[in-house]
């Protein structure tokens, strides 16, 4: 197995799937985009998108689908609503509202059908031209000094290879997630031995794949071998797993508070995270929280 260096590949891009339906939160997702669900005051797809930026990422391709357009409207620039904020004197929320729309070069490209994830990094291939990207799964909203996907950059830039991002899970959660076999190579990073999707029983490791992936061109090929797994869907666990048959794929511990914003608790608990880090929210919160004398 070789490890493959791209030493003058600044990773620049990044690949946002958006195009799953959200039934984990339907009736909400019905009409709303899942993406578009507030976190606090803020879409959930931002977050993301801030953590890309913060990263040093330059271009965002979403790949969206039916139902999705509030995403491109969020981040294009409103001219009506911000004439109205001028008009009313409202420069700090003009500000905010300009900030979304200058983040960073965004594009749209869509998945005709929900295909699975795999598929929907698979349709970036020409947007990609040949370079490592990153990938990021709007869902998992991670809290952190330095942002994840810096963290894994840096890994990156140090090994080479794909990376994933992985945490510790409890052992009654590793059935949720694509676990882990790995090699210690450095302070929190691994060198991944194997790879097993949502495993039933004897898990390899504790190390869950967490929505942040650095990928080589070369998952292409390996999307394009993998032959469609459960509900007709191609996973992209599966076309690692083509991967670490030809090159090595390294995994980043990072550090950092994750939560699984696609499910409801996970959801509600980033709200009342992030809510206790607002100066303007934060006391009241608290108070109210206490309140409910649980
Ligand atoms: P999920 O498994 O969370 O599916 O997809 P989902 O549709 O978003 O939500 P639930 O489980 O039905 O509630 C993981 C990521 O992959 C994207 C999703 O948008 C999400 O970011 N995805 C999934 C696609 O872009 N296309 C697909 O065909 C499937």
């Amino acid at each position: 197995m070789q490890t493959v260096y791209y030493p003058a590949m600044r990773i620049k891009k990044a690949v946002f799937p958006a195009a799953g339906f959200g039934t984990r939160f339907l009736p909400a997702t019905k009409a709303i985009p899942k993406e578009m669900l507030p976190l606090v005051d803020k879409p959930l797809i931002q977050y993301s998108v801030e953590e890309a930026k913060a990263s040093g990422l330059e271009d965002i391709i979403i790949v969206t689908g039916m139902g999705k357009t509030a995403i491109e409207d969020h981040f294009d620039t409103s001219f009506e609503l911000e004439i109205l904020l001028e008009e009313r004197g409202k420069i700090d929320l003009l500000s905010l509202m300009q900030d979304v729309s200058n983040m960073v070069h965004f594009s749209y490209t869509r998945q005709k059908k929900p295909l699975g994830l795999g598929h929907a990094i698979g349709i970036t291939k020409n947007l990609i031209n040949d370079e490592p990207f990153a990938v990021f799964l709007g869902d998992d909203i991670i809290d952190s000094k330095v942002p994840a996907m810096r963290q894994m950059i840096d890994v990156y830039d140090r090994f080479g290879g794909s990376v994933l991002a992985v945490q510790k899970v409890a052992k009654t959660q590793t059935h949720l997630y694509g676990i882990i076999k790995g090699e210690r190579v450095g302070p929190r990073v691994y060198r991944v031995l194997d790879l097993v999707e949502k495993p039933k029983a004897a898990p390899p490791s504790d190390m869950a794949i967490i929505g942040r992936y650095i990928l080589t061109p070369e998952i292409f090929g390996a999307l394009d071998a993998t032959k469609p797994g459960k509900g007709g869907e191609i996973q992209l666990t599966d076309a690692l797993k083509i991967l670490l048959k030809k090159q090595a794929i390294y995994a980043c511990e990072f550090e950092g508070t994750r939560y699984d914003a696609g499910d409801k608790l996970g959801f509600l608990q980033a709200n009342i995270a992030f809510a206790l880090k607002r100066p303007d929210m934060r006391n009241d919160l608290k108070r109210f929280l206490k309140g409910l004398k649980l």
